[in-house]
């Protein structure tokens, strides 16, 4: 089994791809009982990368995955650029419960997150393509077995943004916050959100909880409207971003 988290769809579109050649099959995160596990030969874990470090329901996951001590695990981490301490996360994580991963890879994707900042995720860079290759790579190394952990490092950013004053900061820079001038309630963002953190009421979407936010971005790069801002401010059609080969409906389905 491989199981992923993901946002806007870098990570499945790589679990799929997996999937596909290592005849396993893609299972979303919110649909499986990590205590369920023991009876997974192999297992996949495959997340992006947040502020450094893997996302919190995916460390939530793993804190109470139960895998086979004898399963092979891996770990693979999409990011647009660096993995911080994130498959260091996974890999702790995973040996606190007696689960040893036996491989670990990132691969780069377009970010997701550069529209907080108001640039262009480029979604024609290649990055996507060439990250097929790198999945292939993968499930080759899978098949045979291989037992090779890379890109197991700490990371200070990572730290910091786990104190309280980083986690306000990462909360403030990445808020969202849907847009009632141009929100018209059509509940697609309560159905791409992984934290099931959004509701319709009124004719009009709503955060639930500010802290079960995983600051995925999938409200703000699926939206048709462009009505779920980032502090207020709205992010252009032309800055969305999603992976070319998913749509909204795959994250839902
Ligand atoms: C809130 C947020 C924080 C991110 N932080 C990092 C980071 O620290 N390092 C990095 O290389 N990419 C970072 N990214 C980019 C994502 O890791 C990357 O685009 C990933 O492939 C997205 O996967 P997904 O489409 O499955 O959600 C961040 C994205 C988001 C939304
Ligand atoms: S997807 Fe956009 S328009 Fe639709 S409910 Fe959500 S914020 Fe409103
Ligand atoms: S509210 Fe938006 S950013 Fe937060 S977890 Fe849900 S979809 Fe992701």
């Amino acid at each position: 089994m491989i199981v992923y988290f993901t946002g806007t769809g870098n990570s499945l579109a790589a679990a799929r791809r997996l999937a596909e050649r290592t005849g396993d099959r893609a299972v979303p995160l919110r649909a499986v009982r990590p205590e369920g596990l023991a009876a997974e030969r192999r297992l996949g874990i495959v997340f992006p990368v947040y502020c450094f470090d893997a996302p919190s329901p995916v460390r939530e996951f793993l804190a109470r995955a139960r895998p086979s001590p004898g399963a092979y695990v891996y770990v693979v981490a999409t990011c647009g650029a660096s993995v911080g301490r994130a498959i260091r996360t996974a890999i702790n994580l995973l040996a606190r419960n007696g689960a040893e991963a036996a491989l670990s890879r990132k691969l780069r994707y377009p970010d997701s997150a550069s529209v907080a900042v108001g640039a262009n995720t480029n979604p024609k860079s290649g990055r996507c393509a060439a990250a097929e290759a790198g999945i292939d790579a993968i499930a080759r190394d899978v098949e045979a077995g291989r037992r090779d952990l890379h890109e197991v490092r700490g990371s200070c950013a990572a730290a910091l943004a786990a104190t309280r004053t980083g986690a306000a900061l990462v909360s403030w820079a990445f808020r969202q916050e849907p847009d009632p001038g141009r929100c018209n309630g059509c509940g697609l963002c309560a159905k791409v959100c992984p934290c099931s953190n959004i509701e319709v009421a009124g004719g009009r979407a709503r955060i639930r909880e500010r802290g079960r936010c995983a600051h995925c971005m999938a409200c703000v790069h699926f939206c048709p409207r462009q009505a779920m801002t980032i502090r207020g401010r709205r992010v252009r059609s032309e800055l969305q971003y999603h992976h070319p080969g998913v749509t909204a409906a795959d994250l839902f389905a």
